[in-house]
């Protein structure tokens, strides 16, 4: 894994959503709004809160250049491909119910469009039987009957564990191996000259990147094989579908963290046909010697660490406006790319065939586009879909807490009082965790379902105000605002450890610790004792901001999942024939969220057991999947 202790300033790769509203990052976010000359309910990106608890709310976009919404705006003359057979769920769907709820979680309807005759498992298998009949130059009708083949090849493939385990070898690096033991990934001895003041080429004389130091190249390039090995759902789908390039002819606009796994994820675009340039979503997260080995195998890559809010905003029109290069699809994490488009290119951003959107925040803007008829192309939303919810909010949070803890605080967990607020996926994984190192939990909820939950997994429910004097440890995972205030803090015993989980770093009033009375004192990187008059401290870790981001490593076999996810989401995009996707938010199907689990499977010799015809009939099943209707909530 190659993230480390620290890296993760203000996010992290490629997955995430940290709203992690830092002073810096909120006058970072302003001058970005700024120069895009929007007014403040504008904010798109994951630093969208200007102050602690603003609400995300949409940009009136009063220029006038936003362009109408235009159906027939496919560039591609692929588009008279005849439907296929299963689309993902519209925001029609996921708009909620009355109550005003957005409806992002909410349980989706299942929109169906089989005019082609063809089952509803069709969907993964039109990714690639499509591109391949468009290589081979047939017919979209041929496209569609091919459109099975691949994955009944890849499922075809999933049983030979072994082969699928070890079927992978690295590349070779490139550089020197000798350099390779002492180099840290921190770029403090670097020259403070920007990138953009360097003419920069690579070994091979290209030059369309921007990076810190491409002499660096080597020790990316090791980090991004290390990740390899643990991204083997995304390595699976590179080697099975490298041959067929389901992307030929996509060309992608990346506006995502700049990690390792990220890296991994790009050059399986790469290698599925697609012609990508790539810009970094947060100003901190960049692993500059991963952008150093992207560019040196020939990426435009546009990012550095310590990026200016001018040189965030340049990396990313670096990557739209290139010559004789227009981009087609968007894989954005946060909505700064999509947003740029729509803002400085709209004829530009009309062309697109799709968008796919990671975070929450973009998920969020990208409805109210939707919402308000300003979305002109299809977008996908990766992060309410299962594969990213259940396993990235789950599993990885389950992780990554106790990591967090253990690097920051040297605590021992076992019999301490801990209260985890939030019974949602994050808190579900933090209190499991903590409860299997002996900890004793309690948990604060709102939502009597999620409460009952906690009480049928043996953890008392309780209120903050009931416990507050007693707890040594107390994480937030509710995604709401103020959930700890000063009077809380004011209360907690001595050296109880407080951090945050979600996404916003408003859920403990960090600010209300700021006052002439109370002494803060850094006792390490992302630590600090909070002190009263009288002697009591508190152990604020990473000032509030999403703890595990900041001060942990976070599991590549998890981002794979979501990197897996977000490839199918991408070459779904693409390959969709005209009609199936309109202008609007669509979750994935549910037979590509199984797929994206099955390719993750041999990793651990899991062995499905298939239905008998007889069995399907009984539960009205197809024996392929999908194998759980869209309401279900696993
Ligand atoms: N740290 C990470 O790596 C990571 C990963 C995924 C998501 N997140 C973030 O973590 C947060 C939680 O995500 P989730 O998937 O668990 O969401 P969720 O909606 O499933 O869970 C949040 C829970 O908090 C409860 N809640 C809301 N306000 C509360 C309050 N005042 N007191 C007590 N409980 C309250 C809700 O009822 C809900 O059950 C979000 O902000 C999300 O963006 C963080």
């Amino acid at each position: 894994m190659s993230t480390r202790h620290g890296d993760y300033l203000n996010g992290r790769g490629s997955d995430k959503d940290p709203l992690i509203a830092s002073e810096h990052e909120e006058a970072h976010t302003a001058a970005k709004f700024a120069a895009l000359n929007m007014d403040e309910g504008a904010r798109c990106s994951k630093r969208i809160p200007s102050t602690p608890g603003d609400v995300i709310e949409e940009r009136n976009t009063s220029t006038g250049q936003t362009s109408k919404p235009s159906s027939s705006s496919s560039l591609s003359s692929k588009s008279s491909n005849p439907p296929l057979s299963v689309v993902g769920v519209s925001s029609e769907e996921a708009k909620g119910d009355s109550t005003g709820h957005s409806g992002l979680r909410a349980p989706l309807a299942r929109v169906e469009c089989q005019s082609d005759g063809s089952s509803s498992d069709s969907t993964i298998k039109c990714l690639d039987n499509v591109a391949v009949e468009r290589r081979k130059g047939n017919s979209s009708a041929a496209a569609s009957r091919a459109a099975s083949a691949f994955v009944e090849k890849v499922t075809t493939l999933l049983s030979p564990v072994d082969a699928e385990r070890n079927g992978f070898k690295p590349r070779p690096c490139e550089g020197s191996p000798s350099s390779f033991t002492s180099y840290t990934g921190s770029s403090s001895d670097e020259d403070d000259t920007s990138p953009r003041e360097k003419t920069q080429k690579n070994s091979k004389g290209f030059g369309d990147f921007c990076v810190k130091n491409i002499d660096h190249a080597a020790f990316g390039r090791r980090e991004i094989e290390i990740a390899e090995q643990e991204m083997p759902g995304l390595m699976a789908l590179r080697r099975r579908a490298e041959a067929d390039k389901p992307l030929q002819g996509a060309k992608i606009i990346g506006c995502t963290h700049i990690t390792a796994q990220t890296a991994v994820l790009v050059e399986t675009l790469a290698a599925l046909g697609a012609s990508l340039r790539w810009s970094a979503c947060n100003i901190y997260s960049t692993q500059n010697e991963v952008a150093a080995a992207l560019a040196e195998s020939g990426f435009p890559i546009y990012a550095w660490k310590g990026e200016t809010e001018e040189d965030f905003w340049w990396c990313i029109d670096k990557c739209v406006n290139a010559e004789g290069w227009q981009p087609n699809t968007i894989l954005d994490d946060g909505g700064d790319a999509t947003h740029w488009l729509l803002k400085r290119y709209p004829a530009m951003f009309n062309m697109v065939k799709g968008i796919v959107e990671e975070s929450v925040t973009g998920v969020h803007r990208l409805y109210q586009l939707s919402k308000s008829g300003k979305l002109s192309v299809p977008a996908m939303n990766v992060n309410d879909s299962v594969t990213k919810t259940k396993f990235d909010n789950l599993y990885s949070c389950r992780e990554s807490i106790l990591d967090a803890l253990k690097r920051t605080t040297d605590v021992m967990f076992g019999g301490k009082q801990v209260l985890i607020s939030g019974y949602g996926e994050v808190g579900k994984g933090c209190s499991q965790a903590l409860k299997g190192l002996g900890a004793i939990v309690s948990v604060t909820e709102i939502d009597p379902i999620c409460a009952l939950q906690a009480c049928m997994d043996g953890f008392r429910v309780v209120k903050l105000d009931e416990v507050v004097r007693q707890i040594d440890v107390l994480i937030t995972c509710t995604g709401n605002k103020n959930v700890v205030t000063r009077q809380h803090l004011d209360r907690l015993k001595n050296g109880c450890i407080v951090c945050n989980m979600g996404h916003s770093n408003t859920e403990i009033d960090v600010t209300s610790l700021r006052t002439p009375e109370l002494t803060w004192e850094k006792v390490r990187s992302q630590v600090d004792h909070i002190i009263w008059p009288d002697g009591k401290r508190i152990i604020l870790l990473a000032e509030g901001r999403l703890v595990n981001l900041s001060c942990s490593s976070v599991p590549s076999f998890v981002v794979s999942i979501t990197a897996t996810t977000q490839a199918l989401a991408l070459i779904e995009l693409f390959n969709a024939p005209q009609g199936r996707y309109k202008q609007d938010v669509y979750l994935l199907p549910k037979k590509m969220d199984e797929y994206v689990a099955s390719l993750h499977l041999p990793t651990f010799d899991a062995h499905l057991t298939e239905l008998s015809d007889d069995q399907a009939k009984y539960l009205g099943l197809n024996k392929a999947g999908p194998f759980k209707p869209n309401y279900y909530r696993y």
